[in-house]
């Protein structure tokens, strides 16, 4: 679909004046923070910016004037904004596996037209979503029943990577709006423990089991609907019921490859499409959603993606300096590459923001984790930070020591919500009030730190004085919101899609494939052989495989 996009050859950012302009201005730069909010009053007002109902303050970040304008013109000199415009656009900007990018194209309104290749796809999108929704109705309603004619009440999404870490990421955040009484799990590990144990209290006569694969011929997900189905039959016949019909009541698919939907057993007519121009990591929005669907329910559905459009929106016409994605992904390149961040942490302080980080890791490093770039050439940079996170206020009596006082430099986004779901007092004191001191604490410590002086004036034994000692100086952007919606989830997460392209385009990658993920998918093929005994395979094994899997033999024979 759509036009070739390999006469856009990707700009090396090393090449550009930007790159230089940044460089000399990272070996100059002495960042004090204490100075710079003194010295400058309006610092938080100039750097805090809003995109839908965040507020994004990028004042503890290591923006300066300068150091924003050279970002904007490196911005400007890789050309983020032409390839931004072809990816709404529907351009082939996924050349290595010749796709359209299209995941924006997933939350425009109904009545927007957007022709691709001559197929109006806006148009599609909702002809799909429809079908979502009258499904969700239905099972929400108790319409839909199974075999024996119950409401089908527990919903198990069976998908890995994109086709699970969004739909339960999103189903964890939005737990206040499930409907009371449906509850859905999660089944993604080839691990037998996790069908095992997902499996060992349902209800085989209540269930719904939703096959999430965009190929539908991951191993994984292909393996453990097997399992569910058989399962699910026996389950059945032990209980004396016909499972005659039951499969096509009990059993529908979400994919774009409906041909296998087909041989796996599922009735197309249960399955739920969508197109190759939506990446696994960018599908949430798209019918691997369906699970989400069912829980909140068509109208919560529709404002999760209302919140994606209107980042989308943000990104697309808002002006360069006040744009969020762009200002986040050129800051994300900067600490990256000229100030040698090798990760980056997503502190959510939101328990039900709990999988975000989880979802963040696929989005991101996924996308970015390359090598070469679009036209296979050798990357010239540096590409792809690690990642990671964990939700306030655990992170804090875990890992925040090392990103207070250790040695390496890490960036971190910190999210949270002014309104609680819980307004719980403890006596006097409102918790919610309890844990924002706690999230606003930490970026003004990371920032602020504590000095030697200010140690000492506390009567501190001059022998810990250095070891109490906070060097601040740490950079954090601080996310809020008014509350964890539908709609503000939407936007979080079309803030990172987009703050992950932008990073994407400076350093020349395709952020749309995944050719990284295969070679082990192969080997664990011949692999499995191996492991089952195939003395052949087995002779073939470098020497440390083949101990590894002898050490298994052996502690099977025994137990
Ligand atoms: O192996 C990686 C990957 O292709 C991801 O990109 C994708 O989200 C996941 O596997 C699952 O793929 P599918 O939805 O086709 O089962």
């Amino acid at each position: 679909m759509g036009e070739k996009n390999l006469a856009n050859p990707p700009i090396d950012p090393q090449q550009t004046a930007a790159w230089k302009r940044l460089a000399d201005l990272q070996k100059n730069m002495e960042v004090d923070f204490r100075t710079w909010f003194s010295q400058d009053p309006q610092r938080a007002q100039k750097f805090t910016f809003r995109a839908g109902d965040l507020f994004v303050d990028l004042s503890k970040s290591y923006l300066t004037d300068e150091v924003k304008e050279a970002l904007l013109e490196l911005a400007a000199e890789v050309k983020v904004a032409q390839r931004r415009d072809a990816m709404f656009a529907g351009e082939v900007i996924n050349v290595t596996e010749q796709r359209s990018v299209l995941h924006t194209a997933l939350r425009r309104p109904a009545g927007d037209t957007l022709e691709v290749g001559g197929v109006e796809v806006v148009a599609q999108v909702h002809s799909v979503l429809e079908r979502i929704y009258d499904f969700a109705r239905k099972v929400r309603s108790g319409q839909w029943v199974g075999i024996t004619g119950k409401p089908l009440t527990t919903i198990v999404n069976i998908g890995i990577g994109g086709s699970d870490l969004g739909p339960v990421m999103a189903y964890e955040a939005l737990r206040p709006y499930v409907q009371p009484g449906l509850d859905c799990r999660f089944i993604s590990n080839i691990d037998p423990t996790d069908v095992g144990e997902t499996l060992r209290d349902v209800d085989p006569e209540r269930v719904l089991f939703i096959i999430a694969s965009k190929t539908f011929t991951t191993l994984e997900t292909l393996t453990n609907a097997r399992q569910a189905r058989n399962w699910f039959l026996t389950q059945l016949q032990q209980a004396g019921i016909s499972t005659t019909g039951a499969v096509a009541k009990h059993f529908v698919a979400v994919s774009t490859n409906l041909e296998k939907v087909a041989e796996f057993g599922i009735d197309p007519q249960n399955a739920f499409g969508f197109w190759d121009w939506v990446g696994g990591r960018y599908s949430v929005d798209s019918a691997v959603g369906t699970a989400l669907a069912i829980a909140i329910g068509p109208e919560n559905f529709a404002e999760f993606l209302a919140g994606f459009h209107a980042i989308d929106k943000h990104f697309c016409t808002s002006p360069v300096e006040e744009n969020v994605p762009l200002l986040m992904g050129l800051l994300n390149v900067f600490y990256c590459n000229f100030w040698k961040a090798a990760t980056h942490a997503v502190l959510p302080y939101a328990q039900y923001l709990h999988r975000f980080p989880a979802y963040l890791q696929q989005l991101t490093m996924e996308s970015n984790g390359k090598r070469v770039r679009w036209d296979g050439t050798p990357c010239t940079t540096t590409t792809g930070e690690v990642f990671w996170g964990e939700p306030g206020t655990n992170g804090q009596h875990a890992f925040y020591q090392l990103i207070h006082q250790g040695t390496q430099l890490i960036p971190a986004d910190f999210i949270a919500f002014a309104n609680p779901t819980f307004p719980l007092k403890d006596g006097a004191q409102d918790q919610h009030e309890l844990f924002l001191g706690n999230f606003f604490a930490q970026t003004k410590a990371l920032a602020f730190g504590k000095t030697e002086s200010e140690v000492r004036a506390e009567g501190t034994t001059e022998e810990i004085v250095t070891a109490r000692v906070f060097p601040g100086n740490k950079p954090t952007v601080s996310i809020m919101a008014p509350a964890l919606t539908p709609s503000v989830l939407g936007q979080l997460i079309a803030l990172y899609e987009h703050i992950t392209f932008v990073q994407g385009v400076v350093w020349g990658i395709d952020s749309f494939d995944q050719w990284g993920v295969e070679l082990g998918k192969q080997m664990a093929k011949e692999l499995t052989a191996a492991v089952a005994g195939d003395r052949e395979e087995i002779a073939r094994q470098d020497s440390s495989t083949r101990s590894l899997i002898e050490y298994y033999q052996e502690e099977r024979r025994r137990s």
